[in-house]
């Protein structure tokens, strides 16, 4: 299947699975913790991901897959087709706010992002990315981004980056908050992610990620020209977890040299 094909397929696949996640409102959801008493994960977060690894299964033999709730596949190389698959990203907000939560996927061949999805399920609003074919939200073309700086900035981080922590300079951090124009903090990395590639946040950093929080995301926002890398400018780590940072071009290098210093 062409590049196409396969956006076409996998843009219905998910219309699909949020139509799901939109009826499971009107249903009692069941809802346990995981590695502690607020990392939260619902029935729906385990059957979208099997509902969208049968698809793949069956219709993309020879792909991996690479879901969160740990239905697909064992991974420890990029090698070949990888769907990396966040099937809800902001569990926290689905159990408690039914908004502010999207499906996240990203398609990868040997390593490098070909197709990127963030679904906003609530309000029915599709990121999608093609590799050198441009970003767009509900298939209308996003503009790249703007030169910027950082007092005229947004930058999305979770507020517990800046609580002293043994791994960021906290003076730096606090810094930060002090020379932007805003902070936010909505609680799902692959809408902070689609976001930056929309021009309404300049950049999202965050300590810890997983490769599916981060994967479709990644595609979208670099298409607008966003730099995406860990903290030590690096390419984002898509097996592990790892410190993320998605950032306009003007700002990425001044807040990874200025303001995100490791101990
Ligand atoms: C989480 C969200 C959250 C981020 C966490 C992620 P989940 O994903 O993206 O914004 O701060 O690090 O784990 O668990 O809701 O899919
Ligand atoms: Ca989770
Ligand atoms: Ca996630
Ligand atoms: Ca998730």
């Amino acid at each position: 299947m062409d590049l196409h094909a396969m956006d076409r397929y996998i843009k219905s696949l998910i219309k699909e699975a949020g139509h799901q996640i939109r009826n499971s409102f009107l249903t009692d959801i069941t809802i346990e913790s995981k590695s502690n008493a607020n990392d939260l994960v619902t029935n729906m977060d385990k059957e979208i991901e099997q509902f969208f690894i049968e698809r793949i299964r069956r219709d993309f033999s020879g792909h991996r897959i690479f879901g969160e709730e740990g239905f697909g596949d064992d991974i420890q190389n990029t090698n070949g087709i990888i769907w990396l698959l966040d099937p809800i990203d902001g569990t926290m907000n689905f159990v408690h706010q039914k908004r502010n939560f999207a499906i996240s996927l990203g398609i990868y061949e040997d390593g490098i992002g070909k197709l990127g999805y963030i679904y906003d399920v609530v309000n029915d609003d599709l990121y999608h990315g093609v590799k050198d074919g441009g970003a767009y939200c509900n298939n209308e073309k996003l503009r790249p981004l703007m030169e910027t700086d950082i007092s005229e900035s947004i930058v999305a981080m979770n507020a517990t980056w800046s609580i002293p922590n043994r791994y960021l300079d906290h003076e730096a951090i606090i810094q930060l908050i002090r020379d932007v124009r805003g902070t936010r903090s909505y609680g799902s990395a692959a809408l902070e992610l689609a976001y930056v590639a929309s021009g309404r946040f300049d950049a999202y950093i965050s300590m810890r990620l997983s490769p599916w929080d981060i994967a479709g995301g990644m595609v979208i926002a670099q298409e607008v020209g966003a730099i995406t890398t860990n903290f030590k400018g690096d390419p984002a780590n898509l097996l592990k977890q790892d410190t993320f940072i998605a950032a306009n071009p003007a700002i990425h290098q001044k807040l990874l040299e200025k303001y995100i210093k490791f101990k």
